[in-house]
């Protein structure tokens, strides 16, 4: 038996459909949503990913603008251009693509943004929303997880889930997001003394250290769901944080790498930015 894979292409065309539907209806009142995408550096995989966004924005009616700025550019730059686009009528979401070069101050980045604007999620007062239980913004790869489960169809109530990996950016807020959908959540990373052991409990386990393929079959409880997050360029292949041959002959549902979380991502932040434009207008 292998597992079944969760086809996060299909899954994401399905979610971007239905935001298309719905940016339409919206251009029938006059609106448009509009997202500015803030890309600092040369960083090669975050220009891919801020190019893809902003190429998918232009494939379901949305406006979008892209901020390339120099690898030099200071916070107080920054602070500056996020301040302007605050400001701006047509423009209802602003992402700024992390990791941000070393020397500038990413909180205080990241706190500048206008919470209502906020369609990564990353501000405190999302964050913070997110922990209360209170609506606003979820961050996306965490969203996108959590839609991935929901297509398998299992209850998640009671289930055991284990993240691998404490990002501000996925392990925590979808540890929060398995929470509140009543799971007994684990939170492991580089610390964790047993990690095989922690694994091997989880009905649901979700990877997301970006270590290629460091999560071995045998680490896997026969039948579980395993979501891996891990994007690692390895010999010009791409793969991810589970060793995904060993692992399907173990998991009942696993996503592959590309082509699972990934665009996922992408169509939760689409979703997010309609949001945003629906409830500013
Ligand atoms: N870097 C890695 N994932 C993300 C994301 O979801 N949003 C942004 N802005 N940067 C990221």
């Amino acid at each position: 038996m292998t597992a079944q894979r969760l086809d996060g292409l299909a899954i994401a065309q399905q979610i971007k459909d239905e935001v298309a539907r719905e940016v339409a209806a919206l251009a029938e009142r006059g609106i448009r949503p509009g997202l500015a995408a803030i890309l600092v550096g040369t960083n090669p995989a975050s220009r891919v990913y801020v190019n893809s966004k902003v190429k998918t924005c232009g494939e379901l009616g949305i406006y979008s603008e892209k901020h390339e700025l120099p690898e030099t550019t200071t916070t107080e730059a920054l602070l500056h251009l996020i301040a302007r686009l605050n400001a701006r009528e047509e423009i209802d979401g602003i992402l700024v693509q992390l990791p941000l070069p070393r020397h500038i101050d990413t909180q205080r980045v990241l706190d500048a943004v206008d919470p209502a604007k906020d369609v990564d999620g990353f501000h405190p007062v999302n964050v913070g929303k997110l922990m209360v239980g209170e609506p606003g913004f979820v961050p996306c790869t965490p969203a996108g997880i959590i839609e991935l489960i929901r297509h398998t169809g299992i209850e998640l109530k009671g289930k055991k889930a284990v993240v691998v990996g404490r990002s501000n950016i996925v392990g925590k807020p979808v540890a929060l997001l398995l929470l509140a959908q009543h799971c007994t959540v684990t939170i492991c990373h580089s610390r964790t003394v047993d990690l095989p052991a922690e694994c091997r409990q989880a009905d649901v386990l979700v990877a997301a250290v970006g270590r290629p393929e460091m999560i071995k079959g045998d680490w896997i409880k026969p039948g579980a769901v395993v979501i891996d997050v891990g994007i690692n360029r390895v010999d010009n292949r791409l793969v991810g944080d589970v060793e995904f041959e060993s692992a399907q002959r173990v998991a009942g549902h696993i996503t592959p790498v590309p082509g699972g979380v990934g665009p996922m991502t992408i169509a939760m932040l689409m979703k997010n930015t309609l949001y945003a434009a629906s409830s500013r207008a």
